[in-house]
């Protein structure tokens, strides 16, 4: 006993020595710096310890699903965690396929004389040989298995990036939903991806399609829609553009910013894609159903192709004049130019993560409202910070906003649903109603946007999202909504985020409509 004794003493000696050290270091320090610095400094250090600690801690809490994938493609080991959360024959769309040296090709729907190997790497030019191939053959593949697209059947769009890590988890999502049989899935690609189109080629539940946007910066390179070399750089003054001569010098946004093709391609994208599909795509020429539009990180509940036909035959009883069903809700943070304030969102969004973590069961947390409405539905006038995400609507709906095409295509923001807020408010004869779900069946588990890509991948989110549906399931399929009317606002007359003062953008715009030739 006596050395456990003696070691405590010579502790307790060792740490006075060490505190009277200190001690000596800091009244120095303070004599030197004086009283008011001195303190500064210890409340500074206080306050950086504390703040490592509580990240620490953040960091303990989310061990056991924190599993940061390094592989670009998202792809998981075959003893990976996560893969108990679902389920075997899903497998495939999540772990690297046995044999690894497969033939890299292009794959074409159909028999071409372009279905021989094509090198991995192609130029702008093959990119979009391919993609107008793929488009004016719509083939629709599994269509023999699942038989012909009905009325009483389901179209979903999803628009599809480079993000392969969230869209293997889409999938997987999609292919655990009760009915999936019934849907024609069409992926609409800004980005021709061979990795992506294998993965997509691999769903063997229900029909799918693949439709490419044509006006993309990958087939458009060093030339407009892209950027090319004679545009004005996107923070030069007016006076300086126009002396420079650049090609767009007139045209800035309303905050005096040049045009930035990334950012503008995505309303492009958003609003061809829905022309494409209800205008143009021969399967759906008698299709007079709902078209659902997901993203490429969206991750659906079990019973949402359930819920969006329950919300229809609800609406036709209470709210005709809803031309919106939308499956979730939550409060979207948009990509703002500014980066600071985008970080500062993001440590507010995982505060309110990890203070979820702390009263499960979590529908409570930012992106997953209260579950406890898992069958309410609310009537409200539609608005795009919250009712934009799994959107419903029909081709007399989209007849609507195309007529509108002017004030969309013209609207100085690129985000697609401020502008199509735009069209709700300015031009058409009644705003748009939507009757929303207050118990979300589509989660956004992309939290960092299109322009982050690679660098945050959040696997966390995702098993969370994935354990938050499996403990929930006895809710799901309700037997019939409950519908009460959201709060009236008023109009907000909103100046747009700009990005989208170039001609060139309205011009194409309208184009991808037909509007102008
Ligand atoms: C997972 O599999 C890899 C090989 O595929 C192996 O090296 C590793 O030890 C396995 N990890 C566990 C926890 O089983
Ligand atoms: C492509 O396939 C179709 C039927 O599957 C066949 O009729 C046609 O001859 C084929 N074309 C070529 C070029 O092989
Ligand atoms: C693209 O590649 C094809 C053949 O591989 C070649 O004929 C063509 O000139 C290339 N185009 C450009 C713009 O490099
Ligand atoms: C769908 O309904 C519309 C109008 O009700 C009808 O014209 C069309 O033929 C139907 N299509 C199919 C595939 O049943
Ligand atoms: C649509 O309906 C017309 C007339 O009934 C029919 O001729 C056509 O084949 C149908 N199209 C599709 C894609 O089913
Ligand atoms: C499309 O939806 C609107 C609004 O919900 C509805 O009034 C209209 O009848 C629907 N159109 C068709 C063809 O079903």
């Amino acid at each position: 006993m006596s050395h456990i004794v003696v070691t405590k003493e010579s502790c307790r000696r060792m740490a006075k020595d060490v505190a009277r050290a200190l001690r000596q270091k800091v009244v120095s320090l303070c004599r030197r710096l004086g009283i008011g610095v001195c303190l500064r400094t210890l409340v500074l250090i206080f306050c950086l310890t504390f703040f490592w600690v509580q990240m620490h801690m953040f960091d303990v809490s989310d061990n056991d699903a924190l599993q940061i994938l390094t592989k670009p493609d998202g792809l998981l080991d075959a003893n990976d965690s996560m893969l108990q959360l679902v389920p075997q024959r899903l497998h495939k769309f999540l772990v690297s396929p046995p044999q690894r040296d497969r033939l890299h090709q292009a794959i074409l729907p159909g028999n071409s004389s372009l279905d021989h190997s094509v090198p991995i790497s192609l130029n702008a030019s093959e990119i979009r040989q391919l993609i107008d191939q793929y488009n004016v053959r719509q083939t629709v593949f599994n269509e023999e298995f699942y038989g012909p697209l009905q009325n009483d059947s389901l179209v979903i769009v999803i628009q599809v990036h480079t993000r392969i890590m969230y869209l293997r988890h889409t999938i997987v999502s999609l292919a655990q939903a009760q009915g999936i049989e019934n849907v024609l899935l069409i992926f609409s690609h800004d980005h021709y991806d061979e990795q992506i189109n294998e993965l997509i080629r691999m769903i063997d539940f229900c029909k799918t399609m693949q439709i490419f946007y044509p006006y993309s910066i990958q087939t458009h390179p060093n030339t407009f829609p892209g950027e090319s070399p004679e545009d004005c750089p996107r923070d030069i003054l007016k006076s300086d553009a126009i002396k420079r001569n650049c090609v767009n010098a007139m045209h800035p946004d309303q905050y005096g910013h040049y045009r930035e093709a990334k950012f503008t391609q995505t309303k492009h994208h958003w609003w061809w894609k829905a022309n494409r599909v209800f205008k143009e795509l021969d399967i759906l020429s008698n299709y007079s159903g709902p078209v659902l539009f997901l993203e490429d990180d969206h991750f659906v509940a079990e019973d949402f192709i359930y819920m969006l036909k329950l919300m229809e035959r609800t609406a036709s009883v209470v709210c005709p004049q809803c031309s919106i069903l939308s499956l979730g809700t939550y409060l979207k943070t948009y990509n703002f130019y500014g980066e600071a304030k985008k970080d500062i969102l993001k440590v507010i969004r995982r505060q309110q993560i990890f203070a979820a973590e702390l009263t499960p069961p979590s529908w409570s947390f930012k992106i997953v409202p209260s579950f406890t409405h898992y069958n309410k539905a609310e009537i409200s006038q539609w608005i795009s910070s919250k009712h934009n995400m799994g959107m419903a609507y029909n081709r007399t709906v989209w007849e609507q906003i195309v007529n509108c095409a002017d004030t969309f295509c013209n609207y100085d923001d690129y985000n697609w649903d401020w502008s199509l807020q735009s069209v709700s408010n300015n031009c058409l004869s009644h705003e748009f109603k939507t009757l929303v779900l207050k118990a979300p069946r589509v989660f956004h588990i992309g939290e960092c946007g299109v322009h982050h890509k690679k660098s945050c991948f959040d696997m966390a989110l995702i098993v969370k999202v994935q354990k938050l549906l499996n403990s929930v399931t006895k809710y799901l399929f309700p037997k019939k909504l409950e519908v009460s009317y959201g709060p009236v606002k008023k109009k907000v007359l909103r100046k747009g985020n700009g990005g989208w003062g170039d001609v060139r953008d309205h011009k194409l715009c309208l184009r991808l409509v037909n509007r102008i030739t």
